[in-house]
C-alpha cells in the first residue's frame, strides 16, 4: 500500500516509527513542509515542501497511486488539513487525521483561554509583563505592536529579526521539556505570565505545571477550527487504521 504521511508533528515522528518496521507492506512517503530548519527525518522517503495547495495535492496523489492519507500535521496547521480533505474526497483516497487532544485547565491554573494570537496579544494588557511566548515563529507579527513588555520567545529556530516584539530574548530549544527544567526557567526569567497555543500533547505540557505550580498566569490560544475528517488521537490507533485498510484490500484481492 503507498501511504503519504503529512507530518511534522511527535504523532507522525511516532507514526514514521511504527511504519519503518512494515516497509514490507506500506510504501509510505513522508511529506514535510519544510520551515523547520533541520528537521529530524525518518528512515522513509521523505520530501520537503508545499503541494501547491489542495489541487496541488490531489495530483501529487494521483500522480503516486496513492491508496491513503495519513494527516498527522499539528492541529493549528489548518490550510494543510483543510487541503487534505478537499484533494483526498476529489482523488477518492482515505484519509485519517490524527489529532492529539487539547489540554484543559486543572485546580489551580491560572489561564485567560483567548481565540486567536491578537486576543493573545490584547489580554497581556496594558502593564508591563514579564513574559514567555512559546508561540510559532509565524504568530509573532500581532505582539509587535503589544505595549512594551519584557519578552522571552522560545523557539525551535531563528526567528527573523524583523518579526519579534522590541527587546525581545530568544531562548532556542526544542522539546520535549521536563518540569524542573520549566520551573526554573521561569523563576530565573522572573516570567509572570505564558503566551501558549493549545496544542496538547505531552512534549511541552511541563511548562503549564510548572506555571500552575508557581502562580504564573497562562494565556491559552484556544485551537482552531478544522475541515472534519475521521480523526484518531494517536498514533497507534493510526496504524491500527492503516492495517485495517491494508487487510480489506488484501481481502479485496483475494476475492477477485
Ligand atoms: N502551526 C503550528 O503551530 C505548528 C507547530 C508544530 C509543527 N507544525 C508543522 O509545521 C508544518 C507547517 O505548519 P503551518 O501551520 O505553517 O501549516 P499550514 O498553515 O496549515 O500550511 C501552510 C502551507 O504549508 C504547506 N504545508 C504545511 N504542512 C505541510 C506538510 N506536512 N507537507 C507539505 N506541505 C505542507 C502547504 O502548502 P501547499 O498549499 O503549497 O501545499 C500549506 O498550505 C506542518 O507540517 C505542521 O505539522 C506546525
Amino acid at each position: 500500500m503507498r501511504v503519504l504521511v503529512l507530518g511534522g508533528t511527535t504523532e507522525a515522528r511516532q507514526l514514521y516509527g511504527l511504519l519503518e518496521q512494515q516497509a514490507a507492506r506500506f510504501r509510505t512517503t513522508v511529506s514535510l513542509a519544510g520551515v523547520t530548519r533541520a528537521p529530524v527525518l525518518p528512515a522513509l522517503d521523505v520530501r520537503i515542501g508545499g503541494f501547491g495547495g489542495a489541487e496541488g495535492l490531489r495530483e501529487w496523489l494521483l500522480a503516486h497511486r496513492t491508496d491513503a492519507v495519513v494527516d498527522a500535521t499539528h492541529p493549528f496547521a489548518t490550510r494543510i488539513s483543510g487541503n487534505a480533505v478537499r484533494a483526498c474526497m476529489q482523488a477518492h483516497v482515505p484519509l485519517l487525521r490524527v489529532e492529539r487532544p487539547g489540554w484543559t485547565p486543572v485546580a489551580g491554573d491560572r489561564w485567560t483561554i483567548v481565540p486567536d494570537m491578537e486576543a493573545a496579544a490584547r489580554a497581556l494588557g496594558t502593564a508591563p509583563r514579564r513574559v514567555l511566548l512559546t508561540v510559532g515563529r509565524k504568530d509573532l507579527l500581532p505582539f509587535a505592536s503589544a505595549r512594551p513588555h519584557d519578552w522571552l520567545l522560545r523557539s525551535v529556530d531563528q526567528p527573523d529579526a524583523g518579526l519579534l516584539p522590541p527587546g525581545c530574548r530568544v531562548l532556542l530549544a526544542r522539546g520535549p521539556f521536563d518540569e524542573a527544567g520549566e520551573e526554573a526557567l521561569l523563576r530565573h526569567e522572573r516570567i509572570d505570565v505564558v503566551v501558549t497555543k493549545n496544542s496538547g500533547g505531552s512534549a511541552t505540557y511541563a511548562k503549564l505545571a510548572a506555571a500552575r505550580r508557581l502562580g504564573v498566569a497562562v494565556i491559552m490560544v484556544a485551537r482552531p477550527p478544522v475541515a472534519a475528517a475521521q480523526t484518531v488521537a494517536d498514533a497507534t490507533a493510526a496504524m491500527a487504521w492503516l492495517d485495517g485498510l491494508h487487510a480489506h484490500g488484501a481481502a479485496t484481492l483475494r476475492d477477485v
